[in-house]
């Protein structure tokens, strides 16, 4: 398994994954939506950026699946010890077939890395409240739930 930055060709493998994560996390009742026009330019800016990664898994030069984060600043008035900024997983997707092999561990281990050699101390990462199985995978990485984020359409 080679874990590595991202490149123009795994574009359409990421784009994909993408439409295949949030059909999943729509099941899981996420209310929230793709905007499939904007998804490509925001993955590139990304890609370049200094302040967010993106990483891909591949097997024999199969794609097996990515990894999005930022570093992102916390509300002004708090900070986790004395740290201002946080790192943020944005997304984690491996494709069905490459499920249950430790792809997923490896590219989020490749993430923090990523993030500590940038100072960072301290991750975060939303996941659907319906999206048990995401639960399960993050606490078995050392994640721990904080905040509950509510919505309500008004
Ligand atoms: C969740 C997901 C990323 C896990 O990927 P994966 O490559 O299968 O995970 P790994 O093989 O690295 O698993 C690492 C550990 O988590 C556990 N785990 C992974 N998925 C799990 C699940 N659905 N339920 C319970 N435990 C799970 C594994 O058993 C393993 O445990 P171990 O270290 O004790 O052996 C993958 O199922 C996926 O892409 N799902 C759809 C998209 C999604 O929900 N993404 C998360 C958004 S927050």
């Amino acid at each position: 398994m080679i874990i590595r930055n991202a490149k123009e060709k795994d574009f359409d493998n990421i784009i994909e994954s993408y439409k295949a994560l949030y059909a999943r996390l729509s099941e899981c009742g996420y209310g929230f939506t793709l905007s499939l026009n904007d998804l490509p330019d925001i993955l590139k800016v990304h890609m370049d950026s200094k302040m967010n990664m993106v990483a891909v898994a591949e097997e024999a030069n199969r794609f097996c699946g990515f990894i999005s984060a930022s570093i992102i600043r916390l509300d002004r008035k708090i900070r986790f010890e004395e740290a201002s900024h946080a790192g943020m997983v944005n997304e984690l997707y491996i494709v069905p077939e490459e499920r249950k092999k430790g792809t997923a561990k490896e590219l989020t281990l490749f993430c923090e890395k990523w993030l500590k050699d940038n100072g960072i101390t301290i991750v975060e990462c939303n996941v659907v409240a319906g999206n048990h199985g995401a639960f399960s995978y993050w606490n078995k990485q050392g994640y721990r739930e904080s905040t509950k984020l509510c919505y309500k359409k008004l």
